[in-house]
């Protein structure tokens, strides 16, 4: 794991977009998978502002959305398809038919979850899979207790994770309960990870899933025994780590080759 430490969520969200900018500079057909939620937004608002400078072209980028909620169509206000277009999508040169949200209205979830996967599979699998994480140490809607071998499936969202959510649902009591998420499997076959997380109410999480057991408890910790992850943190969800005087070491003694990467 690469724990990248950096004083406040922009300047974290400014080097994450540099790795996704790298990323679609090497690979213009890139596949990526995304989040929602409040922690992407300054990645997403920056990639925006490198593609209106021509720094990234996002023509033959392909994406897949790791949830959504159940019951919600594409069209509804507070689906994840609508955050996507509404913060994200509408603003870039991406093509609708290479975008992938989980289909809310699925009337045969079991199936539509198979399927969901071999889409990802038909399209050569997640090269950079982007993930927030939960207050539990939840990666995409896998809740403590997730298998980590689980794969796209139907999860029931654990109270705290609903209450967190009211925010963008006036009231908690408006929250689904249900949604439709990529598994831990489904997310640890991503070529790389790129996990952020912002804030003192993450730093609990961040140091379970760093520095703590592999355990389905926290299922962000299983991130430990994928090859390839980096961690975006800002000071405050960085504070939980015994060890970031080290991580911050290593960020700024990195080989001068290996500075991008
Ligand atoms: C959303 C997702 C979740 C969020 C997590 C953190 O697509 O996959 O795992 O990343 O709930 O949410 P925020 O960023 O709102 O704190």
């Amino acid at each position: 794991m690469e724990i990248i430490i950096q004083p406040t969520a922009e300047a974290a969200s400014a080097v994450a977009a540099e790795i996704v900018a790298r990323l679609l500079c090497e690979k213009p057909d890139a596949v990526l998978g995304l989040p929602t939620g409040q922690t992407p937004l300054l990645l997403y608002r920056e990639l925006i502002r490198l593609y209106r400078k021509g720094q990234v072209d996002f023509r033959r980028v392909t994406t897949f959305n790791l949830d959504e909620y159940v019951g919600f169509g594409s069209k509804h206000p507070q689906s994840y398809h609508s955050f996507m277009r509404e913060h994200f999508f509408r603003h870039i040169n991406i093509s609708q038919k290479n975008v992938h949200v989980p289909d809310g209205m699925a009337k045969n979830i079991p199936a539509f979850s198979v399927r969901y996967e071999k889409m990802i599979r038909a399209a050569g699998g997640i090269d950079l899979q982007i993930l927030g994480i939960g207050a539990d140490g939840h990666i995409g809607f896998n809740e403590p207790s997730s298998s980590l071998a689980s794969r796209t499936r139907i999860k029931t969202l654990a109270p705290q994770t609903r209450k967190d959510n009211a925010k963008f649902f006036g009231g908690e009591n408006k929250v689904p309960y249900h949604v439709i998420t990529m598994g831990i499997g489904t997310i640890m076959e991503a070529r790389q990870c790129l996990l952020l997380a912002f804030g003192g109410k993450k730093s609990h999480a961040v140091a379970g899933a760093v520095e703590g057991a592999i355990t389905a408890m926290n299922p962000a910790s299983a991130l430990q025994v994928h090859p390839t992850v980096k961690i975006c943190l800002d000071k405050s969800a960085a504070a939980g780590l015994q060890k970031a005087d080290y991580y911050r070491w290593v960020y700024e003694n990195k080989p001068a080759w290996q500075k991008n990467c």
